[in-house]
């Protein structure tokens, strides 16, 4: 399964702080927000990822993330001219999917927790899979609604009256249809491909399944200045406690098997003397430790 992270849109409601860095680049805490995606689809097994960006913010988050290779992943850019809607990336994006099936994951949806993410992906053979959580502003979202038997039987977008609690977070897994499903979406009356069109499809045929996150999962959202900050908090509170860092790109990594202590330890040479490596050293002395793969 390869990996979409659509990190573009204009952060309008995080101006000024996304006048010169889009909002998918400001810090979480101790780390860019782009990480946080990242290290939960790298957890996830996936290894070949295309980031989706503007024209303005792509160069950036080039500057970040580099092509993976320094942590054993292939990455790819697109540039999104203009904000036309999350489906849209199956279609700038078709080239790098090719006959795969796909993880799209949105830039500014944060994960903590549970073990639902990779488990999905290694479940995962056709169709798609989405996922619920249960949250107190389901009008805010798509949200799905269940029937007796616990199947999906409706999927609406932001609706005035929502008709569950049950909103469906940004990450979704799609069979190779997905390609072909977002080239025939017609706009929707805001002008964009939606994503909700693309998942209604899948419930049409038959073929959509919907995984409830567990309350062990933390889905944030950073969406605003408040937000963000909160996010920030979450994220510090649970480091300081933990003496763990969440969101690291590196440590997934290397529990993946992507890459090796040898590898981690030279990349620890290339930072500058600071919180994180020191983290990632005593991460990387852990895994020779215990004889973690590729010692
Ligand atoms: O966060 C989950 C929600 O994301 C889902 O429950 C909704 O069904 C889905 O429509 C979406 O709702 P949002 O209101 O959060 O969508 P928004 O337009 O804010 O876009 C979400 C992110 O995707 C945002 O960081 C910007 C990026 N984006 C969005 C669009 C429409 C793009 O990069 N390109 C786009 O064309």
């Amino acid at each position: 399964m390869k990996g979409i992270i659509l990190a573009g849109g204009s952060g309008s409601r995080l101006y000024p702080l996304t006048k010169v860095a889009s909002k998918q680049l400001q810090p979480v805490y101790d780390k860019p927000m782009i990480y946080y995606p990242l290290t939960v689809l790298i957890a996830s097994g996936i290894r070949e990822f295309c980031l989706i960006s503007t024209p303005h913010d792509l160069p950036r988050f080039k500057q970040l993330l580099g092509d993976g290779q320094r942590w054993g992943l292939s990455i790819e850019y697109r540039e999104q001219a203009k904000p036309e809607g999350i489906a849209q990336a199956f279609c700038i994006a078709e080239s790098f999917i090719g006959k795969d099936s796909v993880a799209l994951m949105l830039g500014d949806n944060i994960f903590f927790g549970g073990d639902a993410f990779p488990r999905a992906c290694a479940a995962f053979r056709s169709g798609a899979t989405l996922f619920a959580y249960h949250v107190n502003d389901p009008e805010r979202y798509g949200v799905v609604e269940f029937g007796v038997d616990g199947k999906a039987i409706s999927i609406e977008e932001k609706p005035t009256h929502p008709r569950s609690h049950y909103a469906i977070p940004g990450v979704y897994l799609y069979d190779n249809d997905v390609i072909a499903i977002a080239r025939s979406l017609k706009p929707s009356p805001r002008g964009e491909l939606e994503i909700t069109d693309v998942n209604n499809e899948y419930l049409r045929r038959g073929t959509l399944n919907v995984v409830r996150l567990s309350r062990g999962t933390a889905w944030l959202d950073a969406g605003t200045s408040t937000r963000l900050h909160e996010a920030s908090a979450y994220v510090h509170s649970i480091e300081k406690r933990q003496g763990i860092k969440l969101g690291c790109p590196e440590e997934a990594a290397l529990h993946r098997g992507f890459l090796t202590v040898g590898q981690l330890e030279d990349l620890l040479t290339t930072m500058p003397a600071c919180e994180y490596r020191d983290y990632l050293a005593d991460v990387a002395m852990d895994a020779r430790r215990h004889g973690q793969r590729g010692a």
